[in-house]
């Protein structure tokens, strides 16, 4: 069990697809606690402690009812904000005002469904509680979704999509190339809980995704925001008018364990599925299976080695804010612009 930085209990996190939530609860455990997540009849989703406050079995072994989750042994009914309403067998039928279940906040946006362990956001919360980059992407736009689970930190693989600089190493020849480095003016904007770093100077790039797949940038943006503290999203704009949104959602399981869902948006431009699936997904799947590699190599040998948090230089551009997001010895940031020129 790990110590969570208590402000990661306010952020939403992506916990499954909505697809996976029919009648049949499911299971899911987010940074060390247990949930189950089940849909009613109406449509609403129920996001509550995965333990029966009475001998303790999985809630996710139960059934969704009419009057709410159904404990699988002895048959005691929970509501969506975790008030206990049914104890079969007691002669009125009512139950004790004191039990209940714990509750967390749930949301469904975009086909993925949110939780927020402090449940202060109500259940059905509205999506307009997502950070603003998350609601970009217009409904018209295509969208691929993907699933993993990866054994590594979530901070860890936060930083990795978020970080420019190692993709010379890792992705050689897919997205950069070492022998090809240009000058590039970065900008790191922090307003409230919001990040985003915006690139300048690499309209063109040299990589097969660029070449396959892009033309001319007009913006190239990374957003961060630890109301949502799991999610970061890479945006392309290009000057024909389109759009790339390409979002990764990391949940801790544990400190070990992540799951990942990632999205990608194409707003206005021709790209038929069959394209986009023969394309360009098997090369954003090597690249995502490489940057798996890495981050898993990383988690097993900070173990290994016992080492702490790493040391940084100005290069590591969003390491300072995942920090104030994610660990307690982070420091907080405030408001600021601070401008970089760096080789890319
Ligand atoms: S263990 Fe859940 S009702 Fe008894
Ligand atoms: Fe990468």
């Amino acid at each position: 069990m790990n110590t969570w930085k208590p402000s990661l209990a306010r952020s939403w996190f992506v916990v499954a697809r909505s697809s996976q939530i029919g009648r049949k609860p499911h299971a899911v455990t987010l940074l060390d606690r247990p949930i189950v997540i089940a849909r009613a009849s109406s449509g609403e989703l129920f996001a509550l402690d995965d333990c029966c406050p009475h001998r303790h079995i999985p809630l996710s072994a139960g059934r969704m009812t009419e009057h709410g989750l159904q404990c699988a042994y002895h048959g005691w009914t929970f509501a969506a904000d975790g008030r206990c309403v049914a104890i079969p067998g007691l002669p009125s039928g009512a139950c004790q005002p004191l039990v209940r279940v714990g509750a967390a906040s749930v949301a469904e946006y975009d086909g993925l469904v949110w939780v927020r362990l402090d449940g202060e956001a109500g259940t059905g919360a509205i999506a307009s509680a997502l950070p603003a980059f998350v609601r970009r992407p217009p409904a018209q736009a295509q969208r691929f979704v993907w699933h993993a689970r990866w054994n590594a930190r979530a901070i860890d693989a936060l930083e990795n999509f978020l970080d420019a600089q190692h993709t010379h190493f890792v992705h050689a020849g897919i997205v950069r190339s070492v022998r090809r480095r240009a000058a590039v003016d970065v900008t790191v904007a922090r307003t409230g809980s919001a990040l985003h770093v915006d690139y300048e100077g690499q309209q063109d790039q040299s990589g097969w995704l660029y070449r396959l797949f892009e033309s001319r940038r007009e913006l190239e943006r990374a957003h961060f925001d630890a109301s949502a503290a799991g999610t970061a999203q890479l945006e392309y704009r290009y000057r024909n008018g389109s759009a790339l949104y390409f979002t990764l959602h990391f949940s801790p399981v544990s400190d070990a364990v992540t799951q990942v869902h990632g999205t990608l948006h194409i707003e206005n431009r021709w790209a038929p599925r069959w394209a986009v699936r023969f394309l360009v997904w098997p090369l954003l799947r090597r690249v995502l299976q490489q940057d798996r590699a890495l981050v898993e190599a990383q988690a097993l040998n900070r173990q290994r080695c016992r080492r702490g948090e790493g040391i940084s230089t100005e290069l590591d551009l969003v390491r300072p804010a995942l920090d104030a997001a994610w660990l307690s010895s982070g420091e907080a940031w405030t408001d600021s612009v601070r401008k970089v020129r760096v080789l890319l």
